[in-house]
């Protein structure tokens, strides 16, 4: 299946770590990064698992949840959760989906046979609270991801959705915004109160307007 964005995320059943899911039921309001890494007990995997568990707090504030998916056993799951606190000093604190029969992973297209014939490739999901597909990455198994990066994109998501913005290249939180095109600058003169800088017509960058929303 080739998921792209704005399609609804496949529900599945799956054993995790913190016993067996629905998924769509476990997502419930929240948004999701569902990701694969390609096996336990692997190097790059387990720094990515101890970088995701240290970013809870982050996820939270934001109200994500994540999850990982290896087609590994739930024992095995287990036992390297705790290599996971022993090198990485966190606790394995979301589930991890043990997709041993590989449906989950041949739902989200997290199989790529030419790179591995046996097992996932690193793929991520963002899911928003109505189960759509906001985001997809494919990584090389050699490469660790930055899930810095993905809270970014998840912050910049979560703006846009609310305001009619986007946000530019490198954008970080409290960085200026851009006003969408479509917005006439009549429009923008209610819509953003603390004013633009125009550089071109269809260039204009406003304060970020993430305080503006949370103190409405
Ligand atoms: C790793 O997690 O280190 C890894 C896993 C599979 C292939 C290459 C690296």
């Amino acid at each position: 299946m080739n998921l792209q964005l704005s399609d609804i995320a496949p529900d599945f059943f799956a054993h995790t770590t913190d016993g067996p899911i629905r998924f769509h039921e476990w997502a419930g309001d929240s948004w999701v990064i569902l990701f694969s890494h390609p096996k336990d007990f692997t190097p790059v995997c387990t720094t990515e698992l101890g970088a995701v568990a240290k970013l809870k707090p982050e996820f939270e504030t934001r109200g994500v949840k994540a999850i990982g998916l290896s087609v590994d056993t739930l024992d095995a799951h287990m036992q390297w959760a705790r290599d996971i606190l022993e090198t990485q000093g966190e606790e394995l604190n979301f589930p991890i989906i043990a997709d041993t029969d590989r449906v989950i992973a041949h739902l989200y297209g997290m199989l790529h046979p030419k790179h591995d014939e046996l097992y996932t490739v690193r793929t991520v999901f963002v899911i928003d609270p109505a189960k759509k597909i906001r985001l997809t990455l494919t990584y090389p198994q050699s490469t660790g991801r930055n899930f810095d990066e993905l809270l970014r994109v998840i912050d910049s998501l979560q703006l846009t959705d609310s305001c009619l913005v986007s946000t530019p290249v490198n954008w970080r939180q409290g960085d200026e915004v851009i006003i969408a095109p479509s917005v006439s600058d009549a429009l923008a003169k209610q819509k953003f109160p603390r004013g633009w800088r125009a550089q071109k017509s269809y260039l204009r960058f406003t304060p970020d307007p993430y305080e503006l929303l949370v103190n409405r």
